[in-house]
């Protein structure tokens, strides 16, 4: 019998985590200093409104100020311009954070570029986007922060190993595969990065070491594509149809993870194991951004 995969919840990561934050939102505060989160939401994607609340909720729990805009779905260009020209300006805010996908008529790179770079909590910015991929981070995008804060956690190295991304999306793949290749003790992996139009995907994925699917398509990941003892992380946050839930739905990842985990030594659970460690993340460069734009 394989012995059990080690299970990476992410809860007790960011618990551990938010100790710490606390710890520094308390030190900001003996300064007068508030950390201020303001979120950008625009439409009414379900997902979205849930995220959005959940940062509220645990931004306000660690003694963060967080504000919510909800726009309508028909919010114009030129109105979400200039609410983001009204945050960069605001000295009560210290990250800005436009929640993706937008609407069709808006121009996500146009937003996401008018956002002060020294407020890109999210990472998305252009700017700090070229700092990462010269090695410089200055915010760095919070999923992959925060597997990289699991994999640490756990005693996950990632040096020489060969790290195999699904998915090249700017919220995920692109990141933690820059994040992963740099010269770092939490990096020096060897990366691939898989796509939509990526041949034999079976043979990129058996090659992994570790495997992190971020492509948000139902139990893609089979057994047969993964090799025997990979760690496995699972960025998907899938919602199925299932008529036994309240709800209607329940939530899957990636991979499938009946089949899948037997053949691992690590892998995530979905949800509960890179979930809570994006929001807690972006609260952790929030408080970055407050101290320093107040001069801590
Ligand atoms: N949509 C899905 N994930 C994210 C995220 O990390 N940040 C933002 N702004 N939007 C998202």
């Amino acid at each position: 019998m394989p012995a059990e995969p080690l299970i990476l919840s992410g809860k007790p990561v960011a618990k551990s985590l938010k100790q710490e934050l606390q710890t520094r939102v308390t030190r900001l505060a003996e300064r007068g200093v508030q950390p201020g989160l303001a979120a950008v939401l625009v439409g009414e994607n379900p997902a979205s409104q849930v995220y959005v609340a959940s940062k509220e909720r645990q931004a306000r729990k660690l003694g963060l100020k967080s504000v919510v805009y909800k726009l309508p779905a028909d919010t114009s260009q030129a109105q979400v311009l200039q609410l983001i020209e009204e945050l960069n300006r605001d000295s009560s805010i210290h990250g800005i954070l436009v929640q993706l996908p937008l609407p069709a008529q808006l121009d996500s790179d146009i937003i996401l570029n008018s956002v002060d770079p020294d407020k890109d909590v999210d990472g998305f910015h252009p700017w700090n986007m070229g700092l990462l991929a010269l090695g410089k981070p200055a915010f760095v995008p919070c999923t992959p922060a925060g597997i990289l804060a699991i994999l640490k956690h756990y005693g996950i190295s990632t040096v020489g190993k060969h790290v195999v991304i699904l998915g090249r999306s700017r919220i995920v793949g692109t990141p933690l595969a820059l994040l992963l290749s740099r010269k770092s003790e939490h990096g020096n992996a060897t990366v691939t990065i898989c796509h939509s139009v990526t041949t034999d995907l079976a043979y990129h994925t058996r090659q992994a070491d570790i495997l992190i699917a971020a492509i948000g398509k139902p139990h893609m990941i089979t057994a047969e594509m993964v090799k025997e003892g990979v760690v496995v992380v699972d960025v998907g946050i899938n919602r199925v149809p299932d008529s036994e839930q309240e709800k209607g739905y329940r939530l899957v990842g990636d991979v499938n993870f009946a089949a899948v985990a037997p053949k691992t030594t690590a892998i995530t659970p979905v949800p509960g194991g890179v979930g809570p460690m994006t929001i807690t993340m972006l609260l952790a460069n929030t408080i970055t951004a407050a101290e320093r734009l107040s001069g801590y």
